[in-house]
């Protein structure tokens, strides 16, 4: 049988720690024991796949899944998914979540005292083509309260899950907005320690993909865990 090439594990600081006593959930969740190292083996090596057959190709416009526009800024959200060394997550799922333009989830656990919108799910996936590019178009999301501490407010971000090639690759992050004035505030964001990692949560405004009289572009590229193995030359 070959040898199982393991994944990379992350860099200190450059993701966020099980407890951080300023994320009041984290102080439940977070592992009493320290933990144990398991080896990568062939169930965190592999993972599914996904061919367009299982895609629904309208999930990646979340303003088009009803019957009129849903409310409040429409932008849309690209950029390229790959892992360390810089190679494309060729047809990886992405599936992205968001509250609306209000600041509210289509949730019954959500009962901020905001509106929802009958013209907003709030949530989209789609396939990553095969440089590893993927887009979606959806409306900016709100700003939301939550019960963290005295106050306490989200800086809008949407909510994304890369799959990657593998288990042990498979990403849950956040994206924020540039220049959002509630990021120093935020004990999620400032989970994580690493001033630049923590800036690559940031996406970018990009008049690129700006489509006039119609969309702001903002651009957010994702990196993935690589393999430990040494990369093939190409
Ligand atoms: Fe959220």
């Amino acid at each position: 049988m070959a040898k199982i090439a393991p994944y990379r594990r992350p860099n200190p600081d450059t993701q966020p720690p099980y407890l951080l006593p300023a994320y009041a959930s984290s102080i439940k969740r977070a592992p009493a024991k320290s933990l144990i190292y398991l080896p990568h083996t062939l169930s965190e090596v592999t993972g599914p796949s996904f061919t367009e057959a299982a895609i629904d190709v309208k999930a990646c416009d979340l303003t088009r899944q009803h019957s009129d526009n849903p409310l409040g800024e429409r932008i849309i959200v690209s950029g390229r998914v790959t892992d360390e060394e810089g190679r494309p997550l060729r047809h990886s799922l992405i599936e992205v979540w968001q509250a609306n333009a209000a600041g509210r989830y289509l949730h019954k656990r959500d009962q901020h005292n905001a509106p929802l919108d009958p013209n907003f799910t709030g949530c989209g996936h789609t396939l990553t083509d095969a440089e590893g590019r993927y887009r979606f178009v959806t409306i900016r999301p709100g700003a939301y309260p939550w019960g963290n501490h005295h106050n306490a407010w989200r800086p809008a971000h949407i909510h994304l899950s890369v799959f990657g090639a593998a288990f042990a690759s498979r990403l849950v992050t956040q994206m924020y907005f540039p220049g959002d004035p509630l990021l120093p505030f935020d004990p999620i964001f400032n989970c994580t320690a690493d001033e630049n990692a923590r800036n690559r949560l940031i996406s970018q405004f990009d008049w690129d993909t700006t489509i006039p009289s119609q969309a702001l572009g903002f651009k957010f590229d994702i990196v993935l865990s690589g393999r430990e193995a040494t990369p093939m030359e190409t």
